[in-house]
C-alpha cells in the first residue's frame, strides 16, 4: 500500500491556499493528486502499545496524544530522564534499560532515541524480541549494520521506521506534493544541507556529560546524512547511486581526528549522482558560518525554496508565479498533536504514521528500504572524503 496516509492535503486546506491569491492557484496541480484524501478521521479503535527509549529528543513526541496509542512503558538508563518520560507520557511503568523494557510482553512496538552509534544493536535486540521499531535517525553507522537491519525486518515481517524529520518538515511535504504532482516537472537537481556550528567539538555543551565525551564528541559529519538526504529521497522515492565528496580537515579542535571515530573532517560537501542520472549536492558541516536543515528543489519547469538562514524567506515558482506561503498541514493528524514541536513541525506527523502504519498493517512512509537510502549514502560519502572525493558506487538495499 502506498504508505503517505497522513499526507492528504484535505480539501479544506487546499481551498483556503486557493483563495490567497490567483497565482496561488498555480499549486492545483501538486493538490489535486491528494486532495481527495481529506483530514484525518480516526475509523478504528485499535491500540498501539508502544515502549520509549531515550529521555532527551525522545520526550518531543506526540505518544500519549494519539488516540489509537498507548504508552505502555519507557526507559532510560539515567533515572532522572525516565522521571521525564513518564511525567511527559503519563506513564507509569518504567525500565532502567531497553534490555528490560523488551522484556515486557504488553510493549508491541519500541521508539528508540538512544545515541546513534547504538541504534542498530538497538534496533536488532527490538526486532528480536517481535517488536515493531521506530528509530531515531540515522538508522546506523556501517554497512554491515544495514545489511542486518534490512535482513532482520525482512524475516520478520515487523515494522521499522526511521524518525527523519526532514521527511515530514511541512516545505518537505509540499516539495512532494509539488514533485508528484507534475507541479515542478521533472527534478533536475536539488541541493541539501545540515549546517550545525560547533557540535562534535571538544567545547561543545553536547560533546561532554559529567566530563565524559559523549557519542557526539568527533562525530563524522557523513554519518548525519539522513537531514539532507531525505530532502531528495523523500520526495520521490529517489535513490543516490555514486558520490564524490569533500572532507574538511581541521585540527583546530582537539576532538578531530581523536575521537572514538577516528573521523578527521568537521564539514562534508557531497556531489552525488542520482538514478535518474541528475546531481544532488548534499552537504552536512559543523564547522561553518551556516545554520539549519533545509533544500532547494530545481525542475524543469518550476523550482521550491526553503526558507534560509540569511532571512530569505519560502518561495515556490511554477508557471511564471511566485509565491511564499505554506499550506496548513495541521488536519492530517490528531487534534490534540496539533502544535510544533520542533523540527519544521515534523513530530506530530512522525508519530501518526507510525502508529497508523502498525494499526492498520501497512508500510510506514520511511520503510526499511527508505531509510537505509537515506543512510547508506553517507557512509559511503565518509569513505570518500578519505579518498580525496573519488567517486564511489554506492550498494543498494532495496528488495
Ligand atoms: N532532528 C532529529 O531527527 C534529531 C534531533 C535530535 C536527536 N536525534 C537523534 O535522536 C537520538 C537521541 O538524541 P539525544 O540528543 O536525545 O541523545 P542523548 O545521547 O542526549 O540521549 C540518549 C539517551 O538514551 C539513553 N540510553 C542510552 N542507552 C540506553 C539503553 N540501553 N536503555 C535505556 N536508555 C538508554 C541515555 O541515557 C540518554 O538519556 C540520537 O540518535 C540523535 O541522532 C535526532
Amino acid at each position: 500500500m502506498k504508505s503517505e496516509h497522513a499526507e492528504g492535503m484535505g480539501r479544506r486546506a487546499f481551498l483556503q491556499l486557493g483563495t490567497l491569491s490567483a497565482g496561488a492557484l498555480f499549486w492545483a496541480g501538486g493538490a489535486r493528486a491528494v486532495a481527495e484524501r481529506g483530514p484525518w478521521i480516526q475509523e478504528t479503535d485499535k491500540q498501539l502499545r508502544v515502549g520509549i527509549v531515550g529521555g532527551r529528543f525522545g520526550a518531543t513526541f506526540h505518544w500519549h496524544e494519539h488516540p489509537n496509542c498507548i504508552v505502555e512503558a519507557v526507559s532510560d538508563l539515567a533515572p532522572d530522564r525516565r522521571q521525564h518520560l513518564m511525567q511527559k507520557y503519563r506513564c507509569e511503568k518504567s525500565y532502567e534499560s531497553l534490555s528490560a523494557l523488551i522484556e515486557d510482553p504488553a510493549v508491541e512496538a519500541v521508539a528508540i532515541f538512544t545515541p546513534a552509534p547504538d541504534h542498530a544493536k538497538h534496533t536488532l535486540q527490538c526486532l528480536e524480541k517481535g517488536k515493531h521499531v521506530f528509530c531515531a535517525c540515522p538508522a546506523c553507522l556501517t554497512i554491515e549494520e544495514a545489511e542486518e537491519i534490512k535482513a532482520a525486518v525482512e524475516a520478520t515481517g515487523l515494522k521499522y521506521m526511521n524518525a527523519e524529520t526532514s521527511y515530514y518538515r511541512w516545505e518537505t511535504i509540499l516539495a512532494r506534493e509539488l514533485i508528484t504532482g507534475g507541479d515542478l516537472g521533472a527534478l533536475v537537481y536539488t541541493e541539501a544541507e545540515y549546517y550545525h556550528p560547533g557540535i562534535g567539538a571538544s567545547t561543545h555543551s553536547l560533546s561532554l556529560e559529567d566530563g565524559e565525551r559523549t557519542w557526539r564528541y568527533g562525530y563524522p559529519p557523513m554519518l548525519y546524512p539522513t537531514h539532507s538526504t531525505a530532502f531528495y529521497i523523500g520526495v520521490n522515492r529517489g535513490r543516490l547511486r555514486k558520490v564524490s565528496c569533500i572532507g574538511l580537515r581541521d585540527d583546530s579542535d582537539p576532538a578531530f581526528p581523536d575521537n572514538v571515530y577516528d573521523n578527521p573532517f568537521r564539514n562534508a560537501m557531497g556531489m552525488f549522482v542520482t538514478q535518474e542520472d541528475t546531481p544532488f549536492r548534499c552537504n552536512v558541516g559543523w564547522h561553518i558560518h551556516a545554520y539549519g536543515e533545509r533544500a532547494q528543489w530545481f525542475g524543469e519547469k518550476g523550482a521550491l525554496y526553503m526558507p534560509d538562514c540569511a532571512n530569505r524567506p519560502l518561495a515556490v515558482e511554477v508557471n511564471d508565479n511566485r509565491e511564499s506561503v505554506l499550506p496548513d498541514y495541521w488536519e492530517r493528524v490528531p487534534e490534540d498533536m496539533r502544535y510544533d514541536s520542533g523540527h519544521g513541525r515534523s513530530h506530530p506527523f512522525l508519530t501518526h504514521e507510525f502508529v497508523m502504519a502498525c494499526v492498520e498493517d501497512r508500510a510506514p512512509a520511511i520503510d526499511v528500504y527508505e531509510s537505509l537510502a537515506y543512510c547508506v549514502p553517507g557512509i559511503v560519502a565518509h569513505q570518500s572524503c578519505f579518498q580525496d572525493g573519488a567517486q564511489l558506487d554506492i550498494p543498494s538495499f532495496d528488495p
